[in-house]
């Protein structure tokens, strides 16, 4: 008798640690079952997170995800720029607007302009949070096609707007020697009607659209800013009618361009760049351009952020799964916005748009696993954990 009570306790222990222990399991999936790849992410008042084509820094052991807070409908800024906060990447808390459009009638950001793609990065000289991001002025549509800077003592901001520009105006790519320059300088971008045909691409690979834009200075529309081990911080931009990307080196204090860029993939038509440097090699992922619509990914690699760069097939395979089927060929429905490294390990964060409902955009995030080769390969993956 006293065996039998024995045992029935035991398993009665054991219930109760396996149902401790089913809980806690459950827990931790319903955590993670709120950065479901291709569903809504919510953030902990319950409502998707409204921070679009943006970045992540972590300041002290808090993460800042800043992006586009987009309306319901329409495509230009009501609000502004979006900061959430995190200290585990997965429960977000709504920071409210970092950087406010302006009321001020034809101010660089009043309201119903469209600020696109910003990023964040902390200068540890100034220890200031510096802003950069595209910025298209209201009611001209994308013909502005600006970068602007916006700087702020603290990670949620108020973000102080600083100035919106066009860039390199009278500056020509440093590794561009006379002889480049001069065959730039016959081109004539008013002559050419007809795009896409061999002879124009020439002309574009000559600088063609950075001669037109000498004076005005060069365009900037979908960014990403990149800050190396030694501190030196670079703007890439998608140029020349998104035909051609600049790299740009930053000031010390990151509020200004030194002057110093170079040109990559002249006519290569590449937009939402996205950079990471691996083992002394960086590479950037790119998408082509077709509006909010996916495309397939574009990889570059260099030994310096100066180039050669070299083309790569695009890093994603097979096929996006569950209630979200793309083929990697189609980014799996997304387009990236920016690389984050989690601990070291790199993270492709991108958008899956939303056109008609931008705010409702969904966040895509995939871990960035390296072939024997030491080559970028992104798989779907519904969740994950680090
Ligand atoms: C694609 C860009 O990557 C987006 O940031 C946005 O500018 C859309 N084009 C607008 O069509």
């Amino acid at each position: 008798m006293k065996s039998i009570l024995w045992i029935k306790s035991l398993v009665m222990c054991c219930m109760a640690l396996l149902v401790s222990t089913s809980t806690q399991a459950q827990d931790k999936s319903m955590l993670w079952s709120r950065q479901v790849n291709g569903q809504l992410w919510l953030d902990t008042d319950g409502n998707h997170i409204n921070a679009h084509g943006g970045n992540i820094i972590r300041y002290g052991k808090t993460y800042y995800w800043y992006g586009e807070n987009r309306p319901y409908s329409g495509g230009s800024t009501e609000a502004g720029i979006s900061v959430y906060s995190s200290q585990d990447l997965m429960t977000w808390k709504n920071e409210g607007v970092a950087l406010a459009t302006s009321t001020e009638a034809g101010h660089d950001i009043q309201r119903g302009c469209i600020m696109e793609r910003p990023k964040v990065i902390y200068n540890k000289k100034t220890r200031k949070f510096v802003m950069l991001f595209h910025l298209e002025l209201k009611g001209r549509g994308y013909e502005a096609a600006r970068v602007a800077f916006a700087v702020s003592d603290s990670p949620t901001g108020p973000f102080r707007f600083i100035r919106s520009q066009r860039i390199h105006a009278n500056q020509w790519p440093f590794d561009m020697d006379e002889a480049a320059i001069r065959a730039a300088q016959q081109t004539d971008a008013s002559q050419w009607k007809e795009w896409w045909t061999d002879a124009w691409r020439r002309e574009v690979e000559k600088g063609m659209y950075l001669w037109r834009d000498m004076k005005e200075g060069q365009m900037s529309r979908d960014m990403t800013v990149y800050v190396d081990d030694d501190g030196k911080a670079y703007h890439i931009t998608s140029s020349q009618e998104n035909l051609t990307l600049l790299v740009s080196e930053l000031t010390d204090d990151y509020l200004d361009f030194t002057g110093k860029y170079n040109m990559v993939a002249p006519g290569g038509q590449n937009e939402a760049p996205c950079i990471l440097k691996h083992k002394g090699t960086y590479w950037l992922i790119c998408s082509g351009c077709t509006g909010w619509s996916p495309n397939e990914a574009r990889m570059f690699s260099a030994k310096s952020i100066w180039g050669p760069w070299q083309q790569h097939p695009s890093p994603f395979v097979g096929v996006a799964q569950g209630n979200h089927e793309m083929p990697a060929n189609k980014t799996f429905g997304a387009q990236g916005t920016y690389i984050y490294k989690m601990n070291g390990k790199p993270v492709f964060m991108a958008d899956i748009w939303n056109p008609r409902h931008l705010s409702q955009s969904l966040h895509l995030w995939l871990p960035i696993e390296f072939d024997a080769q030491g080559t970028p390969v992104i798989r779907w993956k519904d969740h994950w954990t680090h």
